[in-house]
C-alpha cells in the first residue's frame, strides 16, 4: 500500500478497539466505499473529507468482514505517521524504525488495567472515572471508553477534553473556578464538585441545572510526601468541618473525598474509609453519591480486588450512595514507556550516558519527587548514570545496570511513563518533544502525534 493520500477522501473504520483509516489508494478502498453506502451492521466508519486540515463526515455502518486487519492504510492523510518510512504504510512492528524520543503506549498492557477496572465495577457497582490530570492522551480514549464510566477533571480545559474526547459521564472539579469560566464548565459537565462551600454558594445560580457536590477533607491520607498530601496541615483541598457543610445540604447531592495517594495497601484504605465514616457519617447518610477519588492502586499485582469490591459495595449499601472512583495512575500504570537514544557517553568517575530526552522536560515528576526512573532490563555488569540533555545539572534519570557497555545510538526504554508525565511535558531548553506512539493489540505500532519546531514556537509568543 502506498503511503500517500492524493485526494481528499479517507475512510475511517473503528473495529473492536482499533481505528483503521483507508486511504483512496488502498486496494480495499473502492470495495469499502461501495459497502459503506449499503448501511450494513457492526462496525462504524466515517467518510471524512479533509478540508484544509478539518475533518468532517457522516457516520455509517459497515460489516466487520470488511475490516480486514491486513488492510491498513497510511495515516498520512491526517499527517499522523511522518516518523515512519513510507514502506511501513504508517504501521511498523519494529520500534527501532521510530525516531526517538517517543512515548509508547502499549494497548495490551493498558488492557490489563482496563480489565481489572471493569471487573471492579461489576463486582462492586462502583463507577470508575478516568482522572485526566494524570493521563489525558486522548488517542487511546476510544479503547478505554468501553471499560470506564467517563472522566473527571481539574480545570475548564480538562472538563472540555473529557466531554469532547471521552464522553460518557463527565465530572467537573477544580480547586477554584473563575467567574469567567463557570458557565462553560457547567456546559460540559454532568456533575460539578466544588472545592469549598464558598465556591458552591458563589456559583449556585450558574450551576443550578446540573448535579452538584462538595469536596470533603477527612484530615487523614496515605501520602508520604508533604507536597502531595491532600490532608497536610492547613490544606485548602476541601471542607473539613461538618458544621460548614450542613447549611448547604439542600444545594448538593453528594461528595468527593480524595485522600488516598499511591495506596496499594487495602487495609490502610479500609481503615481510612472507617475514619471518613466516623467523621462525615451524618453527611454521607444524606448523600446520593460519593466519589472516593483516586490514589488507590487496585490494578497493581496482588491487590485484593474482591475484598476492595466488597468494601465499596458495603459502603454503598450502608449509606445508600452510588460510589465513584477516580483512578488516574491505576488506569494507566505500567502501560507506557519513554523510548530514548544514547547521544554521548563519558567517564567522570562514573560511567555516564546522555540521552535525547530530559527528566525536567519529559518526566518532571521524577524531579519533583526526587525519584529514579525505572529502566528495563536493569541487570548486567555495566553500571551507568543515565542523564538528560537539558542544561540542568541534576537532569538525571538514575543509575542502572546494562548487559553490555553503552554506545552512541543504543536505545533505552524508560518504564512507567504514562502517569503525570505526558500531561506535564514542557519545552524547557527547546528539547525535542517526544512523539506519541501506540502499540496496537496485534503488535503493530503507529505514531499518533509528532511535535515540531512550530509547536515549540507556538507555545510562546
Ligand atoms: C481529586 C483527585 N481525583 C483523582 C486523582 C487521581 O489520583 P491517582 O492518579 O493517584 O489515581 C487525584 C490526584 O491527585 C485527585 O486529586
Amino acid at each position: 500500500m502506498a503511503a500517500t493520500c492524493d485526494n481528499n477522501t479517507v475512510l475511517q473504520i473503528t473495529k473492536c478497539f482499533r481505528t483503521i483509516r483507508y486511504a483512496p489508494n488502498c486496494p480495499h478502498f473502492a470495495a469499502l466505499a461501495k459497502f459503506c453506502h449499503n448501511s450494513l451492521q457492526s462496525a462504524v466508519y466515517d467518510v471524512a473529507n479533509r478540508d484544509e486540515g478539518r475533518i468532517s463526515g457522516k457516520r455509517r455502518t459497515l460489516p466487520l468482514a470488511f475490516c480486514p486487519p491486513f488492510a491498513y492504510a497510511p495515516l498520512d492523510a491526517f499527517g499522523a505517521s511522518r516518523s515512519l518510512p513510507p514502506e511501513t504504510a504508517g504501521f511498523t512492528k519494529d520500534m527501532a524504525l521510530i525516531q526517538t524520543p517517543y512515548y509508547l503506549i502499549d494497548k495490551s498492557k493498558l488492557l490489563q488495567n482496563m480489565e481489572k477496572i471493569a471487573e471492579l465495577r461489576q463486582l462492586s457497582g462502583a463507577k470508575a472515572l478516568l482522572a485526566l490530570k494524570c493521563f489525558a492522551t486522548w488517542s487511546v480514549f476510544d479503547f478505554m471508553r468501553d471499560y470506564m464510566d467517563g472522566t473527571t477533571s481539574s480545570s475548564l480545559n480538562e472538563v472540555r477534553l473529557g466531554r469532547e474526547k471521552f464522553g460518557k459521564e463527565t465530572h467537573a472539579y477544580s480547586v477554584a473556578y473563575a467567574d469567567h469560566e463557570i458557565d462553560e464548565v457547567v456546559s460540559h459537565a454532568d456533575k460539578i464538585i466544588f472545592n469549598t462551600v464558598g465556591q458552591l454558594t458563589r456559583f449556585a445560580d450558574q450551576s443550578a441545572g446540573i448535579t452538584r457536590g462538595v469536596r470533603l477533607n477527612p484530615g487523614v491520607s496515605s501520602s508520604s510526601f508533604d507536597l502531595a498530601d491532600p490532608a497536610r496541615p492547613f490544606s485548602r483541598l476541601g471542607e473539613w468541618d461538618v458544621k460548614q457543610v450542613e447549611p448547604v445540604m439542600d444545594l448538593i447531592t453528594g461528595f468527593m473525598i480524595h485522600n488516598n495517594c499511591e495506596n496499594g495497601d487495602f487495609d490502610l484504605f479500609d481503615r481510612m474509609l472507617g475514619d471518613i465514616e466516623q467523621k462525615f457519617g451524618s453527611l454521607l447518610k444524606r448523600a446520593e453519591w460519593v466519589s472516593l477519588g483516586g490514589g488507590i492502586h487496585f490494578t497493581g499485582e496482588n491487590y485484593p480486588l474482591a475484598k476492595f469490591a466488597e468494601r465499596l459495595k458495603r459502603f454503598s449499601g450502608e449509606y445508600g450512595v452510588q460510589v465513584y472512583l477516580e483512578p488516574g495512575e491505576a488506569s494507566i500504570t505500567k502501560s507506557t514507556t519513554l523510548e530514548v537514544t544514547v547521544l554521548d557517553t563519558l567517564y567522570n568517575g562514573k560511567n555516564l550516558a546522555i540521552v535525547d530526552s530530559s527528566i525536567e522536560a519529559h518526566m518532571l515528576d521524577l524531579l519533583i519527587y526526587r525519584e529514579n526512573a525505572k529502566i528495563a532490563p536493569n541487570a548486567g555488569p555495566n553500571r551507568y548514570m543515565i542523564c538528560g540533555k537539558s542544561c540542568l545539572a541534576g537532569d538525571i534519570f538514575g543509575e542502572f545496570d546494562f548487559p553490555s557497555e553503552l554506545k552512541v545510538g543504543d536505545r533505552i526504554s524508560v518504564q512507567d511513563a504514562a502517569g503525570y508525565t505526558m500531561v506535564k511535558k514542557n519545552w524547557f531548553n527547546g528539547v525535542k518533544m517526544p512523539a506519541i506512539a501506540i502499540r496496537e493489540l496485534d503488535g503493530s505500532i503507529r505514531t499518533v502525534r509528532e511535535f515540531s519546531y512550530t509547536d515549540y514556537e507556538q507555545s510562546l509568543s
